[in-house]
């Protein structure tokens, strides 16, 4: 039988791994983290400085500006997965490349098929041309799409928000909204998802309700 492809496997397989350049010239490889039952999944560009030191998303300044972020709509970085779609550090903080990006696909495509999140919130436009090649971020932040068995919302990068005065309110208006989203993401995926194990219990017809006091001796 194959091994479930669960995200711990993945972490482990991106720690070793030398697919593309990037590999070269990292410290440590970024899986990404959070708990296996997360709703929500945050997917950033690469990996910075400090992310390349210690191995984690997000721990720099923009890191820290996403906790902020994330707490406007009532979240701690516990509750979310967080990623990037390379996992290695681009050096002194270039682009990632095509051959990069395409190197590292198909690790991404695995964490969302086994965190199965019910929303994805893309940061920046690498993330969002996975999801939307042709959109444009200023046009689209903050609206929801349905994309597969799941929503994704392409949301301004942190960085850019904290660099760029225009974005900063937009990224908190469209943080800030998150939970009123993943109300309507969880109500909407409700109506597709196959049928709970144990049906509800449905209301009882007029000869149950007199079979009651019967069935209740047999205990
Ligand atoms: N910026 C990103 O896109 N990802 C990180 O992990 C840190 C900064
Ligand atoms: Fe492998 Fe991705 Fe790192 Fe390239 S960036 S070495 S594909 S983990």
């Amino acid at each position: 039988m194959p091994t479930p492809d669960s995200l711990a496997q993945i972490a482990s397989e991106v720690s070793a791994c030398a697919k593309c350049a990037l590999h070269k010239t990292r410290a440590k490889a970024v899986p990404g983290e959070g708990p296996e039952t997360a709703e929500i999944m945050l997917i950033g560009e690469g990996p910075g400085f400090n992310e390349d030191q210690q191995g984690r998303p997000f721990v720099g300044q923009a890191g820290k500006f996403l906790g902020e972020l994330l707490g406007l709509a009532g979240l701690k970085r516990e509750d979310v997965w967080i990623g990037n779609v390379v996992k290695c550090r681009p050096p002194n903080n270039r682009d990632p490349m095509p051959e990069e990006l395409q190197a590292c696909h198909a690790y991404l495509e695995r964490q969302i098929a086994a965190l199965d999140p019910k929303i994805i919130v893309t940061l920046g436009r690498f993330s969002m041309g996975k999801f939307f090649p042709t959109a444009r971020i200023s046009a689209v932040h903050g609206q929801m799409r349905k994309v597969g068995d799941r929503f994704v919302i392409p949301m301004f990068h942190p960085a850019a928000a904290l660099h760029n005065p225009t974005y900063l309110p937009l990224i908190k208006q469209d943080f800030a909204k998150l939970p009123e989203l993943l109300e309507i993401a969880r109500k909407e995926l409700a109506k597709t998802s196959p049928p709970p194990v144990l049906a509800e219990p449905k209301p009882l017809s007029e000869a149950q309700k007199t079979d009651e006091p019967k069935q209740m001796k047999l205990f």
